[in-house]
């Protein structure tokens, strides 16, 4: 457990699917999937192109009903608790006629959660802050790399005072080394907020590198493969020690002949707004 972090209750998750299944009209997507999601971790989906692990973050978003089993947050269906979530998306989705702060301020005043004006942009500051961006609130998105972009949709997820954080592979469209930096970035971040985070991967070292647990997922007819714990004390390297490496060895016997890398991202989930 990191440092700083509040307890995790050993007791009931946060989150639950029971024995979900889901089709899309005559093909089988779930056939039984079971995974928790504990209070204050970073829990990694990671599987294949294709094998529903944006879907599993728009059933979680109460966007999607499912046809069978049980979906539960904190004890209540994904509708009644959709206020505890926010996206983070590959794509930002930045307004571009907004800066940095007003695309910060959005995700409030579409909430209404109602706050001022001068307090959404006090917290908007204070995010843009923690993020890395405290001198570049007043730029527009054309104006910041992917990577701060990205940054900003982050403050922005953030922004709402969320429970549970849901990031679609937010970071597969960047630069090999802004994507290191962003991990690195994100578990600090996590560290610091507290939040439950459920991030969505198709890349073996993304998740070996930021959770507490990664759920694997099979191919469709998707099923949980194994749920596996990642011990290692945070900032890993993955190149360097022995635990990561036999995790690693472990997925990938999961997959058989999957390349390390399990497929880009399927185009359905970001047509999810
Ligand atoms: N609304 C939909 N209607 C029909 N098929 C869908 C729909 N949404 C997703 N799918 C299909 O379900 C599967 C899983 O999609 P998705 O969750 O986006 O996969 P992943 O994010 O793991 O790549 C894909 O085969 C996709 O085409
Ligand atoms: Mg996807």
């Amino acid at each position: 457990m990191p440092a700083g972090h509040p307890g995790m209750s050993p007791a009931r998750p946060l989150i639950e699917f029971r024995q979900v299944s889901l089709r899309f009209g005559a093909e089988i997507l779930y056939e039984s999937i079971d995974l928790d999601v504990r209070e204050g971790e970073l829990l990694c989906i990671l599987g294949p192109s294709g094998c529903g692990k944006s879907t599993a973050l728009r059933v979680l978003a109460g966007l999607l009903p499912v046809d069978g089993g049980t979906v539960t947050i904190d004890g209540e269906s994904p509708e009644q608790r959709w206020r505890d979530m926010a996206f983070v998306f590959q794509n930002p989705r930045l307004l571009a006629w907004r800066t940095a702060k007003q695309n910060v301020t959005l995700g409030l005043e579409l909430r209404q959660l109602g706050l001022g004006r001068a307090a959404m942009e006090s917290r908007a500051d204070d995010l843009l802050r923690l993020v890395g961006l405290a001198a570049d609130s007043e730029k527009y998105p054309r104006m910041l790399s992917g990577g701060e972009r990205q940054r900003v949709s982050l403050a922005r997820a953030l922004a709402v005072e969320p429970r549970i954080i849901l990031m679609d592979e937010p970071f597969s469209a960047l630069d090999p080394s802004t994507r290191r930096r962003m991990r690195n970035e994100l578990v600090e971040i996590w560290q610091r907020t507290g939040k439950t985070i459920v991030f969505v991967t198709h890349d073996i070292d993304e998740a070996l590198e930021l959770a507490d647990r990664i759920v694997l997922l099979s191919p469709k007819p998707t099923r949980v493969v194994e749920t596996m714990t990642v011990a290692d004390a945070r900032p890993r390297a993955i190149g360097t020690s022995p635990s990561l490496a036999m995790l690693r060895d472990r997925i990938l016997a999961g997959f058989h002949d999957a390349p390390a890398d399990l497929g880009a991202d399927a185009a359905p989930g970001e047509a999810v707004t």
